[in-house]
């Protein structure tokens, strides 16, 4: 596989975006201690620079979810779960690479609030509302996205890609040679 050269969001595209959804989030959050919790694999790359662009006092938490292979969505998300502090009463914001069909989201979400936070939401890298199956509503998102599957900041094709800096359209791949 090669990539194009022309990514559909740069890396000046992202930084820009993520400083604003940083301080949008500091302002809302000004006079209440942040949690993150962090969605691996793909939240990673984008909590990292939205973590160091938040000047409010924070801490973060980790779950892993897994719902694909390849470009579809199994609709049979895992999450595990395992925290070093308990989230109750705490001012949770969770943090995610996309939403697509809500399925691991709404799942995510639901075992979350059972932790009884003092509240609860949810900011996004990417959206993809016209794929949505599940109703989900984020509190905060990057971008705006249609129907199409994308790589790059730590979304991943086959655990493939995630490290390259900008958002690349995976129909935008040619076979190398
Ligand atoms: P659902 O459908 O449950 O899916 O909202 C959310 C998870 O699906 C993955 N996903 C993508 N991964 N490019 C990717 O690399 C995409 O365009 C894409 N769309 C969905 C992702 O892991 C997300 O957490
Ligand atoms: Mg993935």
């Amino acid at each position: 596989m090669r990539l194009s050269e022309r990514p559909v969001l740069t890396e000046a595209h992202i930084a820009k975006r993520v400083r604003e959804i940083a301080n949008e989030i500091a302002h809302d959050y000004r006079e209440r201690e942040l949690t993150v919790v962090v969605v691996l694999k793909g939240g990673a790359i984008f909590a990292a620079d939205l973590c160091r662009e938040l000047r409010v006092p924070l801490t973060t938490e980790y779950v892993r979810a897994k719902s694909y292979s390849g470009t579809e969505s199994n609709g049979q998300p895992h999450i595990e779960i395992a925290f070093d502090e308990p989230l109750k009463g705490k001012h949770v914001l969770v943090v995610e690479d996309i939403l697509d069909t809500g399925r691991t989201t709404s799942v995510l979400m639901r075992q979350l609030a059972e932790h009884r936070p003092a509240s609860l939401a949810l900011c996004v890298f990417l959206n993809k509302p016209v794929r949505r199956v599940i109703e989900v509503q984020p509190n905060y998102s990057g971008f705006t996205l249609g129907d199409r599957f994308v790589v790059g900041y730590g979304l991943d094709y086959e655990q493939r890609f995630r490290n390259l800096p900008a958002i690349y359209d995976v129909r935008d791949f040619t076979p190398s040679q």
